[in-house]
């Protein structure tokens, strides 16, 4: 009997051990058990992380909606397998079984079908936390196409960019979104966006909003109707373990968004095993991740880990401080959530407004919470606990990576005793290492370094779309024969993880990964700009928040630098999203530059976090005269 549900400490401890020990006979184990396969696998894993390649349950056919759905249709037919919570508290919420979920899949897989998606083919879908949202993601699945989701945030140009990487065949959206008292025109964005991009044969677009559209005759249609006409019965395809389920971008310290490619039958054990044990699943609980499916934390938290243990998780539409700040408390009332899963950036921002809004409802049902996207403070790790656990519901702070798939490190609750700010020990199977500046694995307690992984876990993934070399060079070139994470982490002296942040150029503003290059191109279009430099500064809200420091090819053009402060923000705002809008911004005459010409951010960065007594030596630089001018004009 393999150990799929880990109770006590000891247990974990022996858990752990054997799953390091031997991690194929481990997962072969859980895979064996707990999922259901067309047909077994040849081979548990194969790996060579030179290359590199890794393959877990190589030959086995499976597909993950029958797992994820049909398999819990005889035990939990009438069980809330969605329960979505509208953005407007006085509209009702929705409860979507898993009978129904069943269905509305496959209508929808038909749907596709019948507009021409085959597997293989890639689906690009931009649509607001809708039960929708959920059902495309599945639809997919089903028929084998590659789903790529974009956060429904993100600006034209960024779902251009995205979309025209993938080559997507069609994109799936609604006529627009709702977001606390303001509406967004999706379908308008998808229009702008498609002006950029060839491939996209067809659009279908869910109504949420009523708003008027322009549809484009031939190339867009309405949803609801075509589900109207197709079956509910689709068959599952049968996919390869290692055939890709989808693609999600992640922001990189250079160039592009990283498309990372995840695959089928270790993805799916991997989510749904943490899944479990992280949140100590039971079978009556109702599970809530605060995330957009638009990012990872939804693909494995609120889909697919959850569906593949039968769970009923929330979707919510809306924002946490719409119609005000107790909006999260009041949903956890009214539904009775036993697992909370947010971020820090949220639980900073709830905690700024005390407990004013969190005392006036009943919390008494919550049983786990978790964190995740960004370290937690101290600060706020202690209100989270006390006014939201009442010291009684313990804190996961799961670290992860839109790279690994799922969790890596975390307590396991009610196992694992938690630390503030610690994400504590290695998930089970996971063999984490902290390197030297010379590649060197530091053993022992109480040190600091790079954090790597050993060996191949089962989510993995497992290249970049369309280019695997970059796949190489960003997470195995770093350290030999090891996954480079890309974060610094310090063990403490019983062996607890503690992630320190990111050691490269990705910022994490509320939670989301933003690279500094990307926005710099932005910024450099402007006509104004010559040059610019984005560095992250601590917030207390955002966590890091971002500071630009630039400088215009004739000074005298642009006296009103307000304006052109606005100007810039609204070119970000337009090429990637309003997430990466600058909070700062600060025009010099120079940027403190190396010999060979590369901007010293290193030392921008100190004087945006006001740190300026560390500044260290700047003689070498090509421009040193450039910093003290800097450190006198900054805000
Ligand atoms: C950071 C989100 C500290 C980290 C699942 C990582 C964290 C990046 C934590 C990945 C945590 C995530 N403590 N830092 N508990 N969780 N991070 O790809 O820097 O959106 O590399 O995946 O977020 O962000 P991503």
């Amino acid at each position: 009997m393999s150990n799929y549900h880990i109770k006590n400490f000891p247990e974990y401890y022996h858990v752990y051990r054997n799953s390091v020990r031997n991690p194929a006979l481990f997962w072969e184990e859980i895979a064996e058990e707990h999922f259901i396969w067309k047909k077994k696998w040849d081979k548990v894993l194969s790996w060579d992380f030179t290359k590199p390649e890794v393959k877990w349950f190589d030959g086995a056919k499976l597909n993950i909606t029958e797992n994820c759905i049909d398999r819990h249709l005889a035990t939990r037919g009438n069980k809330t397998a969605i329960l979505f919570e509208p953005n407007n508290p006085n509209e009702p919420s929705e409860h979507i079984t898993y009978n129904q979920l069943y269905k509305r899949v496959n209508q929808f897989a038909n749907v596709l079908k019948t507009q021409g998606i085959k597997k293989g083919d890639r689906v690009c879908i931009y649509v607001p936390m809708i039960p929708e949202l959920a059902i495309a993601v599945l639809a997919c699945a089903r028929i084998g196409a590659i789903h790529s989701v974009v956060f429904a945030g993100f600006s034209s140009t960024a779902l251009a960019t995205r979309i025209n990487d993938a080559d997507c065949k069609m994109v799936i959206t609604a006529d627009g979104s709702f977001r606390g008292d303001k509406t967004i025109d999706l379908k308008g964005i998808v229009d702008d966006a498609l002006e950029h991009c060839t491939s996209v044969k067809k659009v279908l677009v869910a109504k949420r909003i009523n708003s008027n559209v322009t549809m484009k005759a031939g190339r867009d249609f309405w949803l609801q109707p075509l589900l109207d006409k197709a079956s509910d019965d689709c068959e599952a395809a049968e996919m390869d373990a290692e055939d890709p389920l989808f693609i999600l971008y992640t922001s990189g310290s250079t160039g592009m968004p990283k498309g990372m490619v995840h695959t089928t039958a270790g993805y799916m054990i991997y989510t749904a095993y943490t899944f479990k044990n992280a949140f100590q699943y039971k079978e009556n609980d109702v599970y809530w991740c605060t995330a957009d499916i638009g990012w990872i934390t939804g693909h494995s938290y609120i889909v697919y880990g959850p569906l593949a243990n039968g769970a009923t998780t929330v979707m919510f539409e809306g924002v946490p401080s719409y119609p005000d700040f107790g909006r999260f408390w009041q949903i956890v009332e009214k539904h009775k959530i036993t697992q909370f899963y947010t971020a820090p950036t949220a639980i900073r921002a709830l905690a700024k407004h005390g407990t004013t809004f969190v005392d006036t409802y009943d919390l008494s049902s919550l049983k786990v919470l978790g964190s995740v996207g960004e370290p937690i403070n101290e600060e706020a790790w202690h209100w989270y606990n006390d006014s939201i656990g009442k010291k009684k519901s313990p804190i996961v702070d799961t670290w992860w990576q839109t790279e690994t798939g799922g969790i890596m490190i975390t307590p396991i609750p009610f196992v694992t005793p938690t630390k503030p700010t610690y994400a504590t020990l290695p998930f089970i199977g996971i063999q984490p290492a902290l390197l030297d500046e010379n590649g060197k694995e530091i053993e022992g307690n109480q040190v600091e370094g790079k954090l790597c992984i050993k060996y191949p876990w089962p989510s993995m993934a497992r290249t970049i779309w369309g280019n695997h070399k970059r796949y190489k060079d960003t997470y195995f070139s770093a350290f030999e024969n090891m996954y480079f994470t890309g974060d610094g982490a310090l063990r403490d002296e019983v062996g607890y993880y503690r992630i320190t942040g990111r050691v490269d150029d990705v910022i994490i503003v509320s939670g989301h990964n933003l690279g500094t290059a990307p926005i710099e191109d932005a910024i450099n279009e402007h006509q104004a700009v010559a040059e610019s430099a984005i560095v992250g500064f601590p917030h207390d809200i955002k966590g890091s928040a971002l500071y630009g420091f630039i400088t215009l090819k004739d000074v005298s053009d642009y006296r009103d630098h307000d304006n052109l402060r606005k100007e810039i923000n609204q070119l970000i705002s337009d090429k990637i999203g309003p997430i990466a809008k600058l909070d700062k911004i600060q025009f010099t005459a120079g940027l403190p530059k190396t010999r060979s010409g590369k901007i010293m951010r290193r030392i921008l960065r100190k004087i945006a976090s006001k740190d300026t007594a560390n500044i260290g030596d700047t003689s070498t630089l090509l421009n040193p005269e450039c910093v003290q001018e800097i450190m006198d004009n900054s805000l």
